[in-house]
Formats: C-alpha cells, structure tokens, sequence
C-alpha cells in the first residue's frame, strides 16, 4: 500500500472537457469498480463529485490493481484526461471526459461495509447509519445538508460581525440556568457533593453581558435540556444566542428578520419579504389551536359554540353547559376520505387523550344541503346554516370537537396537521416566517397548583399589564416574541426584566421563596441592583434552521453525531458506565432501579 502519494491536482467533480489533455491526479474514494476483462472503470468520489477512471492494458501495473478494488478504497490516480467521445454522461458535470490511468496507488484499503455508501436508496436502520455514521457522512446528500448547515452559520456570523454585535464566551460548568427542562449535572471532584449543571442556554450570562456595559453580544453556543426527546428536539444542541441592550420590542424583532433575511438569500438565494407578519398568541391559539402555527395551509379553527346552542346533540350540550366550547374545522375535498381513513384520525385523537372526532360529509340532494355520515342526524336541521356560517360547500368534511379551550385546541390542532398533510395541501418550498406575540407572563399549572412562566422568569411583562401582576396574574402579556417558521418554532426571546423589584415580585409569583431566589439567582439580583440597561435578546435554534432549511424530517439528520430518542449516541455508545475508582473520586454512589425482568 502506497504511503508517499502524488499530490492531487484537480478535485474529483472539477474535471470538465477544457481539462483534456492534462495530466490530472485525482484522490479520493472507489465509488464503483466495474470490471470489462479487457478494461476497467472506476468512478472515483469526493467532496466534490465523481470522475470516471479507465485502465486497460496500457496502464500497466494500474489495471491488475485495478481489478482488485473494492468500494470505498482510498485511492489516488495519476492520467490523462480525454474526452468520452460517443460514451458521455450528461447526467454527472464530469460526464464528457474520463482519466486513462497511467499510474494507481491505494492509500487505504475497505473492509467489508455495514452498507453500501453508494446505493440510491439506502434501506439500513438509522441504529447502523448512527453506528458508522462516518460512513453515512461520505454520502453526497448528507455532505449537502452539512455545508448548508456551515453556510447557514456563516451567514448569521456574518450578519451579526456587520452589525456590531461581540461575540464572547459563556460558561458550560455553570449553575442551572432554567429553561424549563433537566438540568444535565456535572460532579465536583474538588467540592464533594457539589454539582455544576450544564447551560440550558446562556441566558443569565448574556444579561450579565448588557449590565457589564458590552451593549451587542451574539454566540453560536451549545445547550444541553435534558428532556423527551423529539424529532425536533435534541440533549444538545447549537442556538445563536443574542442580546441587545437599549432596545424595544420592535428593535430586536427587526435585527432578526435583517439576519433572516440574510439566512435566506446566502445559504438558499432566495429574497424573503419583511417585516414578517405578527399574531398575539391568542389570537393563533383562536384560530389554529396552537401558539406555532403552520400558515401554508388554511383549514382554520372556527368557534360554532353559538350555533351549537341550537343543536340537540348531547355531547356538545354537555360541553357548552359545563363552560366549555364547540370548534370546528372544514377540509376542502376531505367528503372523498374513506370511513377507514377517519376512523383511524378518530383513533389517533383517543391515542393523544381525546374522546373523538365527531364529523360529517357536505353533500347536496335536490338542490339542498345534504349532511352524511357521523353526527349528521344531529345537524341535518340546520344544514344550511351551519355550512353557511363555516363556508363548507357540497365534497367537504366538518369536523368538531366540543371540550375544554385547551383540549379543543389540542385536539383540532392535531386533526388540522394530519388532514392537511393527507389532503395533500401543503404547499412545497414556500417559507411562511410568522411572529407571535403577547403571551401570558404564567400560566397556572393544576397539577402542581403554581404559576410557571411561558418563557423564563427573566422575561418582562408589557408595560400596561404590570397592574395586574397582584391581582390577575393570568391576564399578564409579556414582552417575549417567539418566530415561527411552517409551524416550527425556530426562535424564542424576549425584553428582560432589568428592575431588581420586578424580578423579585416575578420570583415570588413563581413560588420561589425569597431563600431560593437568594440561592440560585443571587448574582442576578446582585446585577440588577448595579445599574442594569433596559435589554432584551433572542437565541435561533441552528439545528432547526438546518432541518427546515435542508427538508429533513429530524435534527438527527442535520447533526453530525445525534442521540436517538433514548439520548445514546449509537457511534461511541454514550451514556456508558464509568470504573468503580472514578466514582469514588467523586463520592458518588450509584442507586439502580430494580432490573426488569
Ligand atoms: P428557547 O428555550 O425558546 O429560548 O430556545 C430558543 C430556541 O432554541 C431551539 N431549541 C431547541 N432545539 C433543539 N433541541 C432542543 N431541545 C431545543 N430547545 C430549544 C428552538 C428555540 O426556539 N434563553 C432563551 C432565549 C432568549 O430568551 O433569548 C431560550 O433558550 O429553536
């Protein structure tokens, strides 16, 4: 096997027919061997793309080594470069020419592969692609997803370092900075029985950042939640985490949309209007059950509780007479589901914690509105009325859910996203950018009888709502904005609270005892007692940017080495245990649960 080795002088993708009659020397992987007795062909792979490689007879000790090749060799060439004559390729942009191998050396050589690097479609589980995920990283559409992701951080890099923003440095052996997931612990070798906690975000450092006098910060930086895991939630993963001091609302909103802007036009070259459009959050939980809407499509939540009043169908009145309302939601062409089709939705809403999914078809008989299928017995009478006031016309469905705000939210949300995907409606390549504003400060958690913030507890609520603060706590807005792209939420901030008294009085409403709050946030009371600059910023989830952006399904596609869904990277196979002496060197004992049987 060679050691000493030519030095390239094209990369693979680069040969093009002005090349011909150079000599080239090309490195990199055996895409494909292909063996014609007489002459063999390889196509040779890099980052950069593939080029056809010949051997015959005249290339001497190249064409027997040629032979022996397997996929995924490491080998380097040395040729002329002629052009293919009657055999070009159009599809590859090196498909009019080919090196004649004159010299070939392997660097390195392939054992036998999990799988096949080259295959169109790869059917290997994700367990294996995360195993050898060097291997997986080698296919072409991976690269891409990869230099999109770089050039997506370059972009916001870029945007920032123009508009004066510093980029500094926050610590990851920290104290818990709350987020609302698991604080990820770290042992104190030197304090026994001390943990530091990895950030959830650098939240408190980046306020200390705006008091410490720095005015502009913005970081690419790592968060570790420790929390279930979805497609678009990961253990760790990168924000651009930013802060602005002197600054309202509009001024931190209009700062991202410039660095949106410039996302879109580097990374996709595409223009995205702005300013984008705002909804308060009460007003997309009215019409789309959820505070993240997808935009792309309609299908809206209509609120028929009145009309309902009308009807005599148990269910409803039960859940208009216990406070609750009647929302529905009209698809377009969705008469031609199948029973199979809505049964399963209906099975799916009982899977989430639901009842139903109550329905009918809009058809027409003699010229008047016929209802069919499910409630329609129930609503038939007032037929007409009904699709009136929703807009349904004959080869549409309703579908109703009575309850709860918040179940009927959850519920119609659900159905909205699943009809819309099995109507087809979607539309593909369109970027619906949506602001949403106004949420309540806290929201009051039954189960555990207490306030929780919507955001953080650093948030500041709107000017006007402070009143309230002591007597109607619930009725509180905050000054956060979180941005929404096709019903993700790609970034969440905020306006802070820079008034020690206003901390302190949030603190309490959060039932955090004044001892708590000394424990935990003394260095921030500390900060706000020193001269703190009204402030507000704002942290993009990078790896969302790239999933969205690259049309991946999950973040584990857009990040090199993910976690699955348990939290275990299948490549090095992490969380592992430790030895017995690394745990005495912490003091740490560990307390299993029983082993299942
Ligand atoms: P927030 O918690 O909303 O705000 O996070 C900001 C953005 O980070 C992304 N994100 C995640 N991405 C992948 N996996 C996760 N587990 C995950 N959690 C969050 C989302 C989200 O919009 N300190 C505040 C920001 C601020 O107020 O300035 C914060 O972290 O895209």
């Amino acid at each position: 096997m060679a050691v000493a080795y030519n030095k390239r002088t094209h990369r693979c993708g680069e040969l093009r027919a002005s090349d011909v009659d150079q000599v080239a020397t090309l490195s990199g992987w055996v895409h494909t061997v292909r063996d014609h007795g007489g002459m063999a062909f390889i196509d040779i792979r890099d980052h950069t793309g593939i080029a056809q490689i010949r051997c015959t007879d005249e290339s001497g000790a190249a064409f027997e080594l040629a032979r022996s090749l397997h996929n995924e060799d490491v080998i380097s060439v040395v040729g002329k470069v002629v052009h293919r004559g009657e055999f070009v390729n159009p599809k590859i942009p090196t498909g009019e020419v080919e090196v004649l191998a004159g010299e070939l050396d392997v660097l390195s050589r392939c054992d036998a592969l999990p799988f096949q690097v080259n295959e169109e479609k790869l059917e290997t589980s994700e367990e294996t692609l995360l195993r050898y995920r060097f291997l997986h990283l080698r296919r072409p559409e991976i690269q891409k997803v990869f230099r999109l992701r770089a050039a997506i951080a370059r972009a916001i890099r870029e945007f920032f370092n123009d508009n004066e923003f510093i980029e500094i440095e926050t610590p990851f052996l920290t104290k818990s900075t709350p987020e609302g997931a698991r604080d990820y612990l770290v042992p104190s070798r030197v304090r026994p029985g001390a943990f530091y906690a990895l950030p959830q975000s650098p939240q408190l450092f980046k306020q200390l950042f705006m008091i410490g006098g720095f005015d502009r910060y913005a970081q690419i930086v790592r968060c570790f939640r420790d929390e279930d895991l979805r497609a678009d939630r990961q253990p760790e993963f990168t924000q651009l985490d930013m802060e602005m001091a002197f600054v309202q609302r509009d001024d931190v909103m209009e700062m991202v949309e410039g660095c949106v802007k410039r996302i879109f036009k580097e990374a996709m070259g595409i223009d995205i209007p702005t300013p984008f459009p705002r909804i308060t959050e009460e007003e997309a939980m009215k019409r789309f059950g959820i505070d993240r809407p997808d935009t792309r499509f309609g299908m809206e939540l209509q609120d028929i509780t009145e009309l309902m009043k009308e009807v005599d169908f148990k269910v409803f009145a039960e859940a208009i007479g216990a406070g609750g309302v009647v929302k529905c939601l009209v698809a377009e062409g969705a008469a031609s589901l199948t029973r199979k089709v809505t049964d399963g939705l209906t099975e799916e809403i009982k899977g989430i914690g639901g009842t139903g999914l109550p329905s009918v078809k809009v058809g027409e008989k003699d010229g008047a509105i016929e209802l069919t299928t499910g409630i329609a017995k129930f609503l038939q009478p007032m037929a007409a009325k009904l699709c009136e006031t929703v807009g349904a016309k004959p080869g549409d469905a309703i579908f109703f859910m009575p309850g709860t705000f918040a179940d009927v939210s959850k519920y119609l949300h659900y159905t909205r996203t699943q009809l819309a995907k099995m109507l087809d409606v979607i539309p593909k390549d369109r970027w619906d950018l949506l602001w949403v504003i106004d949420f309540p400060l806290v929201v009051w958690d039954e189960d555990e009888k207490r306030w929780f913030s919507t955001h953080h507890p650093f948030t500041a609520p709107i000017d006007e709502d402070v009143a309230l603060l002591d007597t109607d706590p619930g009725k509180v807005r905050d000054k956060a904005y979180d941005l929404v792209l096709n019903g993700i939420e790609m970034a969440g901030g905020s306006i802070r609270i820079h008034q020690q008294e206003v901390q302190k009085k949030i603190f309490t409403l959060l039932g955090i005892s004044e001892e708590e709050a000394k424990e935990k946030f003394e260095f921030l009371l500390d900060a706000l007692r020193f001269g703190a600059p009204p402030h507000g910023g704002i942290a993009f989830g990078l790896d969302r940017w790239a999933m969205l952006l690259s049309h991946a399904d999950s973040l584990r596609e857009v990040i090199a080495f993910p976690k699955t869904q348990r939290a275990v990277c299948p490549l090095t196979n992490a969380p592992g245990p430790v030895a017995a002496d690394q745990l005495d060197e912490l003091y740490l004992a560990t307390k299993l649960p029983p082993a299942k049987t």
